[in-house]
């Protein structure tokens, strides 16, 4: 059973004339989906994570280029459609993905004349959306050989059918050795402050009946301790030229908690999420997010006013903390700079 064969919407689908987005902000107490009919909208549900997970922001942004203009009917100029992706290119800096996709658009728009632009604008918008179908399985049947020995898995955030188009990354080993009958049990770090791995991770695992346990964040140093994580898999938002990973706040200290119980620590990702334009981890930009998501979740004040708050939405865990890393095309042990360049050319 995959994750959409039981989840009853898509996480993104496009009619022409909307995006239809699973509202992730609604899950797990609802199942409902948003339409987006036009750029602004396509930006609002990115930046407010309706939809997110770097795979799945790329596919969004890219559809959403196709909703540019306004009621009067579809852009007249290119100029509107490259506005258009400046602007989309505004709403969440970290995952790469994201600015991969709307290159891809902006080739797009470069390369054709304007009669064909609608057209050739949403035929490569469904090619992202469907080589990233792809991608998902290619990663599930990469890692599965990696976790295939373990009975116990845990996992940050979630990198799974909803921050992609179907299996996700971290999570696509886990659903190739689901249905391959292999009987995995998943440990899904809760993920402070947006709760993804609670809300998201948990619901769909569930969904696709895959056996799933949910724990604080501050709890997986101590079942490490126990010897009750065989492996730690993940997703990214940005891997740089040598290796670093940005991915959720949280997975660093989980990096280092798992060398020193040697666990073998996982990242899954394609390579869309590589940016061989950054030399380390230290240059990608990190997303720094609201207040209000730390000091008063769900609308109820949990720290008092006068303190500070930080809230970045990502850390870098270092290349040495990697274990491996899984891509579309195959396995990196070990990865580094020259590695990595191998494996992507
Ligand atoms: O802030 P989010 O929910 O978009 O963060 C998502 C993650 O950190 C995921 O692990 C990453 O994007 C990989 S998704 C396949």
């Amino acid at each position: 059973m995959t994750a959409h064969e039981t989840i009853t919407a898509e996480t993104i689908a496009f009619d022409d004339h909307a995006l239809i987005l699973i509202d992730q902000t609604r899950l797990p107490g609802e199942l409902v989906t948003l339409r987006c009919t036009d750029i602004r909208q396509t930006h609002d549900a990115i930046r407010r994570l309706v939809v997110r997970g770097a795979p799945a922001i790329g596919i969004a942004a890219a559809y959403g280029v196709c909703l540019a203009g306004d009621q009067t009917g579809p852009p007249t100029t290119k100029q509107i459609y490259l506005d258009a992706i400046e602007y989309l290119a505004t709403s969440r800096p970290t995952a790469v993905n994201l600015f991969w996709a709307l290159d891809r658009m902006r080739d797009v728009v470069e390369s054709t004349d304007m009669g064909d632009l609608p057209a050739k604008l949403l035929d490569e918008a469904r090619s992202i959306h469907a080589e990233d179908r792809e991608m998902c399985h290619a990663i599930g049947r990469n890692g599965a050989e990696l976790l295939a020995d373990a009975a116990n898995v845990l996992t940050h955030c979630n990198a799974g059918g909803l921050a992609t188009s179907t299996w996700g990354t971290a999570l696509a080993p886990i659903y190739h050795l689901h249905q391959a009958g292999h009987k995995l049990h998943v440990y899904a770090d809760e993920t402070r402050p947006l709760l993804q791995g609670a809300r998201l991770t948990a619901w769909e695992l569930s969904q696709a009946g895959v056996n799933v346990t949910v724990l604080t964040d501050s709890m997986s140093g101590s079942l490490m301790r126990q010897g009750k994580v065989d492996a730690v898999i993940v997703g990214a938002d940005r891997i740089a030229a040598n290796g670093d990973v940005a991915n959720k706040i949280g997975t660093y200290p989980l990096a280092v908690l798992a060398r020193h119980h040697a666990i073998p620590f996982y990242v899954a990702a394609p390579s869309s999420t590589f940016d061989l334009a950054l030399e380390n981890g230290d240059l990608i930009p990190i997303e720094q997010r609201d207040r209000a998501e730390v000091a008063s979740p769900h609308g109820v004040t949990v720290v008092p006013e006068a303190a500070q708050v930080i809230n970045p939405a990502f850390d870098v865990t270092p290349s040495e903390l990697v274990t491996a890393i899984i891509t579309e095309r195959g396995v990196v042990h070990s990865p580094d700079k020259s590695k990595l360049a191998d494996h992507l050319s």
